[in-house]
Order: C-alpha cells, then structure tokens, then sequence
C-alpha cells in the first residue's frame, strides 16, 4: 500500500495519522470538524518535531512526512486510497453511516479498516458490500508510542484481509495480535473497562480516594499508570461509550456503567481533552 486514508483526527486519528506519514505513506486525513483538523495538525507537526529530538528522524524526513498527508473535511477526498482506518465516535450508528458512505466511494480493492474498541466487526461490515474486506486495527492511546495492535476479525473478513491488516501494521513499527472472534470489547478492553469499573464502584463506596486508588494501582501492583489517570488519558466519553457497548451486547449487571462516569460524561468533564477529568491539566 502506498496511499491511506484516516478518518477522524481527534485523540486516535491524529496519532495515526503521524505514524503512517512518518513509516512512508500518503495520507489523506479527514474530520468533519475543522477544528479537529487544526488540532490534529499541530499534533501531527509536535509529534514529528519529537522524533527530530529524540534522532529517530532528521528535520527533512519530519518536513517530507508532514508534507505526505493532506487534510480534508470531504470524504470524497478518499477516493483513491487503498485502505482507510476509522476513528470516529464510539457509537454503532455513526460508524455504520460512516462504513456505508466509505463503500459508496472506496475503489473496490480498498481496505475499510477501523479503530473501533468494542464493536463488533461483523455488524459495521454489514453495512458494506465488501465485508471480506473489512477489519479491525484497534491502536492504544497514544499510536506512535505503544507496541501492540490488536486485529479483531469479523466473521466474514477474508484471510487476505488479515494480512494485509496485519502487514499494514507492521510496517507502521507495531506488534499486531490477531483476535480470533468478534466479541465486545475484544482482548484489552476486557480488561481496561473492568479496571475503571472497580477503581469507579470504590471511589463512590468511599472505599478510597482517586489519588490513593491510582498510587496502589501504580506503586503496589506496579502499572505504569493509575486507573483514573488512564480513563482520563484515554478520554471518559469513550471509556463510557465503550463501557456501555460492552454491558449492552452481554446483558450481564456487572458491566452497569458507574454513575460517576455517566456524571463526568453529562458536564463535560473528559479527560486530557477538555482539561478536567478525574484530574485537572
Ligand atoms: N481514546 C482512546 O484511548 C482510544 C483507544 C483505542 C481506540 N479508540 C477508538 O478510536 C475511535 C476514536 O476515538 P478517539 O478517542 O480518537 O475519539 P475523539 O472524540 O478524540 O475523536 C473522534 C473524531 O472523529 C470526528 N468525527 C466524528 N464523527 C465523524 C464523522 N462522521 N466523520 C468524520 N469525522 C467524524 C470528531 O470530529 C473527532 O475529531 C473510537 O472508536 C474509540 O473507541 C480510542
């Protein structure tokens, strides 16, 4: 592949969006938000400028990387792409609006590739007529920086398309871990999800405080970061749109979103994005 498409630039997108422009690719970067663009530009032009720091790229492969993606608000602008990741709202009925607008206009080869953390890959492909053709690449927050990638399959992605997934993402520098079946929530968010609900359960229990909860989790258990930093980190709308996913597809009691979270949710309050979270930046 030569020429990719990312649509949706806000915490994930953006990232994404440097990690292919820096590994090689054209890149056409599309948000419906123009405000979305503008942020995911400087991330891109600041995350560039690190590599340049840090020696992993000199200041011309950071001009000619920026230089590979262009910005657009027009989807239509992806008509010449081979593959495009989704990273759009954690929401079923976006997506699948979004996945059927993307087969109207992809060339018929082309990959439509998506971000999703918890949703199945089987019903977004349901839109399309290429379900064969569509899969996950679940990047973790931030995409430049962490290892692994998880490639849920739909039931009816092709071997071919896990494949070709696969060596997308390795050729980005990653590790991609094929998930086998379609459940919610895949692998990490398994696990990422429950670890938010019980750090949320004990803080509304007044079990403990948030600081206290993050340092256990953090210099007893050893993670490198606490829950509630982490839910911030990876933006609360998401880990609430998620949470929610999970709970509904399963019907299981255990997976009720915490009140704190839907509260955190109504006022705004997201995380790293708006500057307040469980914490204030
Ligand atoms: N935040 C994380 O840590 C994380 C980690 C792994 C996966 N994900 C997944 O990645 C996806 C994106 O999450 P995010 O955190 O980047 O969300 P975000 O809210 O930061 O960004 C979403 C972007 O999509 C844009 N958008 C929404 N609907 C659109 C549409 N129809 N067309 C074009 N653009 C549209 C928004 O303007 C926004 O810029 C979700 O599926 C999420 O579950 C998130």
């Amino acid at each position: 592949m030569n020429k990719i498409g990312v649509l949706g630039t806000g915490t994930m997108g953006a990232g994404i969006v440097q990690l292919a422009a820096s590994t090689g690719y054209r890149v056409t970067a599309c948000d419906a938000n123009v405000e979305s663009l503008e942020k995911a530009q400087v991330y891109v032009r600041e995350g560039l400028a690190r590599l340049t720091q840090k020696g992993a790229l000199s200041e011309d492969e950071a001009n000619v990387s920026y230089d590979r993606v262009s910005w657009t608000t027009n989807v239509d602008d992806f008509h010449d792409v081979e593959a495009v990741i989704e990273a759009i709202v954690e929401k079923v009925e976006p997506k699948k609006k979004a996945f059927a607008a993307l087969d109207a206009l992809l060339p018929p080869e082309a990959l439509i590739l998506t971000n999703t953390s918890s949703i199945s890959i089987t019903d977004l492909a349901s839109v399309t007529s290429r379900p064969d053709k569509v899969c996950g690449t679940h990047f973790f927050t931030p995409p430049p920086v962490r290892e692994a990638v998880e490639i849920p399959r739909g039931l009816h992605t092709s071997d071919d398309t896990v494949e070709k997934a696969k060596a997308l993402i390795e050729s980005f520098g990653k590790l991609p871990v094929v998930i086998q079946k379609d459940v919610p929530g895949f692998v990490a968010n398994r696990f990422l999800i429950p670890m938010i609900l019980e750090a949320c359960k004990l803080l509304e229990e007044g079990v403990a405080s948030k600081e206290d909860i993050d340092l256990l989790v953090k210099k007893g258990l050893g993670f490198p970061i606490g829950p509630f930093e982490l839910g911030d980190f990876v933006g609360l709308d998401v880990a609430l749109d998620v949470n929610t996913y999970i709970h509904d597809e399963l019907a299981d009691p255990y997976y009720n979103p915490p009140r704190i979270l839907k509260e955190m949710v109504r006022a705004g309050r997201l995380g790293h994005k708006t500057g307040e979270g469980f914490y204030k930046y």
